[in-house]
C-alpha cells in the first residue's frame, strides 16, 4: 500500500491547468454502451477509477483504446450483461452500469455495491425507480439479477436528490418507450455533462441543471465526439492547498458557475478569487480566517466532496467554524487524523467544530478513503515537518499524480509503495 512523503511548510502556488472530472467521466463511461457506433472522449482523467471503469468495458467485450488522455470506445461487440461484486465493491460508481446495460440490452446482472469509509451508501433510490419502469430485479446471494423486456416512461419522484440514482436513471429512461420525468433529481454539474454527452449521442432530454429532468426515449443513440468537463473538486483542493500554505493561485480550465459555494466559503476564510473567461485566481490572506458555520449538501449547497479539504484549511483560519455534514453519514474520519497532527476539531454527530490553531505538526496518519486522504495531504503540505501519509491508493482514485501536481507547485512531495 501506497504512502505519501511530504516535507511541509512550503507555500503550494503557479499555474495549474485542472484536469477532466472523475465523477463526469465514470457516468460518461457507462453511457457508452448504449452509443450504437463508435465514441471518443477527450480530456479523460487519468486516474486509477477511470483505468478500472475502462476494465470493466473491456470486460463486458467493447473495444477500448486509450492514448494519451483520449479514449476511443466500441461497444458494439458486447458479449456479458455481468459486472461482479467485487468489482462493484471495489468501485461503487459500478453501479451505473445497470442502467446503461438494461438500456442497451435488458437484462443486467450487478453485485451489491455494499458501504464504504464515508457511509452505508445503498441503492434503494435507483431500484425502486428502475421498478418503476418496468425491470424485474431478483436478488440472490449478493446478485441482483434484473431484466426488462419493456422499458416504460414513468414520473419518478426521488426521495432524494440522489446524484448516481439521477444518472441511473438517465441511462434507463434514453431508450424507454414514452417518456420519464425526474422529479427532485440531482442537478450537480456532472449531471449536466452526462446528459450533454446522451444529447450527442442523439438523446431527447430537457432540463438537466433543474430539479426536473425530462427523457423522451428514442430508439437508438449513435456515437458522439465529447470532451470532459473539469474536475470541480480537484480545483478546489488545490485552492485549499495554495490558501493554507500561504500561495498564490492560477487555475485554468474551471468554470465559474459550478465552484460558487466553494468560492463563497474561500472568500469568507480572506482569500481573493479573480475570474477571467476559464481562468481563476486566488490571493489568500496573511491570516485566514473563520467564524462561520457551513453546512454541505446537493448541488447548489456546499459540495460534500468537498467537506474533507475546507475541514483541513479551517484547522488553521482563526476564529471557530461549524460544518454539518448532510450528505453522508460517517465523513469525518479525517478529523482524528487531523488531530493528530495539532488540529483541534470536536465531533458531534453530523456536526464538526473546527478551532483554528496556530499551525499543524507534521506527522504519520492514515487516510481511509479519496477525499480524507486528500484533505491530510494538504495538511502535510501547509504543517511544518515531515509527514507521512498512508493511504494513498485512495488518493489516487481521484487525483492524477498529485505527488507531481504538488511538487510542480512548489511541494515537497514523494509517494512511495
Ligand atoms: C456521487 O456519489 C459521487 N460519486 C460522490 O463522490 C459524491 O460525494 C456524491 O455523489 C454526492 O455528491 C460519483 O459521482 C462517482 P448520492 P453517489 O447517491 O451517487 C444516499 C468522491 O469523493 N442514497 O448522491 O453515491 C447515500 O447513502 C465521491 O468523488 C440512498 O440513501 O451519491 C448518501 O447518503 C464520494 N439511497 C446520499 O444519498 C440511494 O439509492 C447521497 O448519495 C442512493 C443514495
Amino acid at each position: 500500500m501506497g504512502y505519501y512523503l511530504v516535507e511541509g511548510g512550503k507555500p503550494i502556488g503557479g499555474e495549474f491547468a485542472v484536469r477532466g472530472s472523475k465523477n463526469a467521466a465514470l457516468p460518461i463511461l457507462a453511457a457508452t454502451l448504449l452509443a450504437e457506433d463508435e465514441v471518443v472522449l477527450e480530456n479523460c482523467p487519468m486516474i486509477r477509477d477511470f483505468y478500472l471503469t475502462l476494465d470493466i468495458l473491456r470486460a463486458l467485450g467493447c473495444r477500448v483504446e486509450l492514448t494519451g488522455r483520449t479514449a476511443v470506445i466500441d461497444t458494439r461487440q458486447i458479449h456479458d450483461v455481468k459486472i461482479r461484486e467485487e468489482t462493484v465493491q471495489k468501485m461503487r460508481s459500478s453501479i451505473l452500469f445497470l442502467g446503461a446495460l438494461l438500456g442497451r440490452e435488458k437484462r443486467a446482472v450487478l453485485g451489491h455495491p455494499g458501504g464504504c469509509a464515508i457511509g452505508k451508501r445503498p441503492i434503494d433510490i435507483h431500484l425502486s425507480a428502475f421498478e418503476k419502469m418496468g425491470v424485474e430485479i431478483q436478488e440472490e446471494e449478493g446478485l441482483f439479477y434484473c431484466s426488462a423486456p419493456h422499458i416504460l416512461g414513468y414520473q419518478i419522484y426521488l426521495k432524494y436528490p440522489s446524484v448516481g440514482a439521477t444518472e441511473n436513471i438517465l441511462l434507463l429512461a434514453v431508450k424507454a418507450e414514452g417518456v420519464t420525468v425526474i422529479h427532485n433529481a440531482a442537478r450537480e454539474p456532472e449531471i449536466v455533462a452526462l446528459v450533454r454527452f446522451l444529447r450527442a449521442c442523439g438523446a431527447e432530454i430537457y432540463g438537466e441543471g433543474t430539479p426536473s429532468i425530462m427523457i423522451e426515449g428514442v430508439k437508438s443513440l449513435h456515437g458522439a465526439y465529447f470532451s470532459i468537463p473539469f474536475d470541480r473538486i480537484e480545483a478546489g483542493t488545490f485552492l485549499c492547498a495554495s490558501a493554507m500554505t500561504g500561495g498564490e493561485l492560477c487555475l485554468s480550465g474551471v468554470e465559474k458557475d459550478d465552484m460558487e459555494t466553494t468560492i463563497d466559503v474561500l472568500e469568507k476564510t480572506g482569500c481573493r478569487l479573480t475570474f477571467a473567461s476559464d481562468r481563476l485566481w486566488m490571493k489568500p490572506p496573511k491570516k485566514l480566517k473563520s467564524d462561520f458555520s457551513l453546512t454541505t449538501g446537493p448541488f447548489p449547497g456546499f459540495p460534500t466532496d468537498m467537506q474533507p479539504l475546507i475541514m483541513s484549511l479551517l484547522t488553521l483560519a482563526k476564529g471557530t467554524c461549524m460544518i454539518s455534514e448532510t450528505v453522508f453519514e460517517a465523513r469525518f474520519r479525517h478529523a482524528e487524523e487531523l488531530c493528530r497532527m495539532g488540529a483541534d476539531i470536536t465531533i458531534a454527530d453530523r456536526v464538526a467544530q473546527i478551532k483554528g490553531c496556530e499551525g499543524l505538526i507534521g506527522a504519520e496518519v492514515f487516510g481511509t478513503d479519496l477525499r480524507g486522504g486528500a484533505a491530510l495531504l494538504i495538511a502535510a503540505l501547509a504543517a511544518e515537518g515531515k509527514s507521512v501519509i498512508h493511504g494513498a491508493e485512495y488518493v489516487e482514485r481521484g487525483y492524477e499524480k498529485i505527488e507531481h501536481a504538488f511538487s510542480f507547485l512548489g511541494g515537497s512531495v514523494r509517494l512511495m509503495e
